[in-house]
Formats: C-alpha cells, sequence, structure tokens
C-alpha cells in the first residue's frame, strides 16, 4: 500500500480517474477469507461484494458517470435546503428529552439519531424503521472492517433490501414526492436506475450519510467545548457558524482516509506506483498539511481559505456533502440557542476505527 499525506499529493491522486480506480481491491483479503469458508458461504460472500460493488464510491467512469449524474437529477439543492425546518424540528425533539437530565452522552442523545432520522426521512422511511435502518448500517461498518462475518451481512442484506424494495413499491403504485420518488423517476437519455442500482444507490445514502454525519457533529461540538473562547464568539455572531462547521471537519476528519487503485504503473513525489497497488490518502493528513495551512493544529473558526479534502474532491465529490453541512450547521445553532453554558463534563472517548474516526461518548452538561 502507498500511503499518501500530503494535501496537492491527495487532490492530484483523487482527481486523476485515469490512472487511479476507486473500484474497491480486497485482494489478497478475499483470498484470505475466501480459503477458510465452504463453497455455499463463499457463493454467498461473492454475492455481497458484489452488491458492495455497486456502492457509488467504488464505481469508475462509465458507470459512475451515468449513475451520479441520475442521482443529481434526485438530490437537488433545493430538496436539500427544504429539509432545514424539519431537522430543526427533529433537533428540538431530541433536545426536549435529553434536557430531563443535567448531564447527557451527546453521542447518544443527539449524533447517533440525527442522521439517521433526516435519512430515513429524505428516503420516505418511517420514524419507526429508525432502529432497524441503524442496525442495517451497523453491519455494513462491520463488512467493511471484516468480510469475514459472511452470515451477519448476509441476513441483513436481505432484510434492507425487501425492504427496500417495499418502499420502491410502494412508489411505483402511489405518488409520493420524496428522494426515492425522485430516483425512480430520474432518467437521463432514456436510462434510468436499473433495480439493483437502486437498491445500492439508497443503501450507500443511507451508510455513507449516517456515520460520517454522526461523528462531525460530535467533532464540532468536542472541538468548540475545548476551545471556550470560539465557542463564545459562535454565541456572539451565529454567521460564523457555518465556517466552524468547515473547521472541525478540517481539524478533526470523520472519514481520516480513502482508498484508490493504480490503474497502470505511475510515479508519486518520484515514488514509483505499480499498477494494481493500493493506494491509501489520508484525508486527515492532508487536512493539517503545513503546506496548505498555517498552524495547521490549531483550530480557529475564523480562519480563511478553509478550502479542505473532508468531503473528497473532483467526480467522487460527497454527494451528501450539502445535507451533511445543513445538519451540523442547525444542530449548532440549536445548541448555542438552548444551551449556551454547554460543557464538557468527562472524557469523551473515541471509537476503536482507524478509517471512520468517531467519538463513542461525549458527556456533556448541559446547564451552567
Ligand atoms: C460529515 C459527513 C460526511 C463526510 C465527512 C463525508 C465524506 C465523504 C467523502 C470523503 C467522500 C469521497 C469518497 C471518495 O472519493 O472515495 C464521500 C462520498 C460520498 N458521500 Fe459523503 N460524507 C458525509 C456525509 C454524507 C451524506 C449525508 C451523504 C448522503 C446522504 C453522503 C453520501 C455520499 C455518497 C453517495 C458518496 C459517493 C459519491 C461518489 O462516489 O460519486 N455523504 N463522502
Amino acid at each position: 500500500v502507498a500511503t499518501v499525506t500530503r494535501y496537492d499529493d491527495n487532490e492530484a491522486v483523487i482527481r486523476d480517474l485515469a490512472q487511479y480506480s476507486s473500484i474497491k481491491s480486497l485482494g489478497s483479503r478475499v483470498d484470505a477469507v475466501m480459503a477458510t469458508l465452504d463453497a455455499e458461504r463463499r457463493a454467498i460472500l461473492r454475492e455481497e461484494l458484489d452488491f458492495f460493488g455497486l456502492y457509488l464510491p467504488g464505481v469508475d467512469p462509465p458507470d459512475h458517470t451515468r449513475v451520479r449524474g441520475l442521482a443529481h437529477k434526485a438530490f437537488t439543492p433545493h430538496r436539500i435546503a427544504d429539509m432545514e425546518p424539519t431537522i430543526r424540528r427533529m433537533v428540538d425533539e431530541l433536545l426536549d428529552r435529553a434536557e430531563a437530565t443535567e448531564s447527557v452522552d451527546l453521542m447518544e442523545a443527539l449524533c447517533f439519531t440525527l442522521p439517521v432520522l433526516v435519512i430515513g426521512s429524505l428516503l420516505g422511511a418511517h420514524p419507526d424503521d429508525t432502529a432497524d435502518l441503524r442496525r442495517w448500517s451497523e453491519a455494513e461498518a462491520n463488512f467493511s472492517q471484516s468480510i469475514a462475518n459472511v452470515d451477519q451481512i448476509a441476513a441483513s442484506r436481505r432484510e434492507f433490501r425487501g425492504y427496500i424494495r417495499r418502499l420502491i413499491a410502494e412508489r411505483r403504485h402511489a405518488r409520493h414526492t420524496d428522494l426515492l420518488a425522485a430516483l425512480l423517476d430520474a432518467e437521463e437519455d432514456g436510462q434510468r436506475l436499473k433495480s439493483i442500482e437502486l437498491e445500492a444507490m439508497f443503501a450507500i445514502l443511507l451508510f455513507a450519510g449516517h456515520e460520517t454525519t454522526t461523528n462531525l457533529i460530535g467533532h464540532a461540538v468536542r472541538a468548540l467545548l475545548l476551545h471556550r473562547a470560539q465557542w463564545e464568539l459562535l454565541l456572539r455572531d451565529r454567521s460564523v457558524v457555518s465556517n466552524a462547521v468547515e473547521e472541525a471537519l478540517r481539524w478533526d476528519t470523520s472519514s481520516q482516509m480513502i482508498h484508490r487503485v493504480a490503474s497502470v504503473t505511475t510515479e508519486l513525489r518520484g515514488v514509483t506506483i505499480p499498477a494494481g497497488y493500493s493506494v491509501r490518502l489520508v484525508l486527515g493528513a492532508a487536512n493539517r498539511d503545513p503546506e496548505r495551512y498555517p498552524d495547521p493544529d490549531r483550530f480557529d473558526v475564523t480562519r480563511t481559505d478553509l478550502r479542505h479534502l473532508g468531503f473528497g474532491i473532483g467526480p467522487h465529490y460527497c454527494l451528501g456533502q450539502a445535507l451533511a453541512r445543513l445538519e451540523v450547521r442547525v444542530a449548532l445553532e440549536a445548541l448555542l440557542e438552548r444551551h449556551p453554558d454547554l460543557a464538557l463534563a468527562g472524557e469523551p472517548r473515541y471509537r476503536d476505527n482507524m478509517q471512520l474516526r468517531g467519538l463513542e461518548t461525549l458527556p456533556v452538561r448541559l446547564r451552567g
């Protein structure tokens, strides 16, 4: 594996679709796991990996261009902006519940629940299904960490793909105006998403938009409470909140790394990368590159020129970035308004995951 840490090198590799492929190469990892399985389980794993291969971040052009183009038709800025009052209501309801006690774990009370409620509502899921959506999302995260747990992922996928098919069938029979209905309607040059692509799109929107946003809300609150003067600054001037969201993502990057595979033998900073080699792009390091940012380790919500790689860049640029930015801004605005004295009430604990950096617990005191 080649590891890339500089900002400019990360950007160059991510933009270079001709030399670097996004198709996930699990190579020797798959062979090693396959060798431990019986024939029936090998077939199941193959099928689950094929479905995984349809998730947009792991698709190359021309399929990527076609599917992404269709997704854009449904995932419009207008549709996202319209979500603001709904998101605010969801945050208020979660905080109303949390307020019964003086100290809470903000991860549990707000950060884990809000993104799955939001994406669930956007996709047309019923609020009662949130626990299922969260469970399926966890199985997916486990699978991306370790593909050995074949039975768990197969059972989870059976359930949630059945669930998606039911939602799709409902939309084929009655008029809906949600994102899923729009995805069904989306058409370009006479092409629509194939059924299986639609299922994979639903899945990736659910999974990609869930844990990463959870982590960013947690990181933003932790960073602001550790740097009290900056929390105070936001209390005085809400126009800085959007910039604080960007700085939180730069300073404590939720997707610490993404991966590519060299399609041809190539060179980077004088180092040869043979064809077929995996390339690990450490976005968290790029976002603190001293060649790119002055004093990169300082958390500063008033930073200018805050372009960062937290959402990637180029053709695979995060499809849900506008939604994620909106959710985190609304959550921070609600906390500032309702709990100006918010303070850390213990040591936050990080989860043991190198790729998806996120807090497990964030104990806070809501009142001064
Ligand atoms: C703070 C929250 C989020 C972070 C840090 C984040 C991060 C990223 C990154 C780094 C990529 C680029 C992957 C690559 O180039 O290989 C990406 C792609 C993607 N994200 Fe996000 N994301 C977030 C929220 C969301 C949300 C809310 C959604 C959906 C509702 C979403 C859906 C996607 C999808 C579908 C892609 C693949 C796009 C493509 O390959 O064309 N993300 N995200």
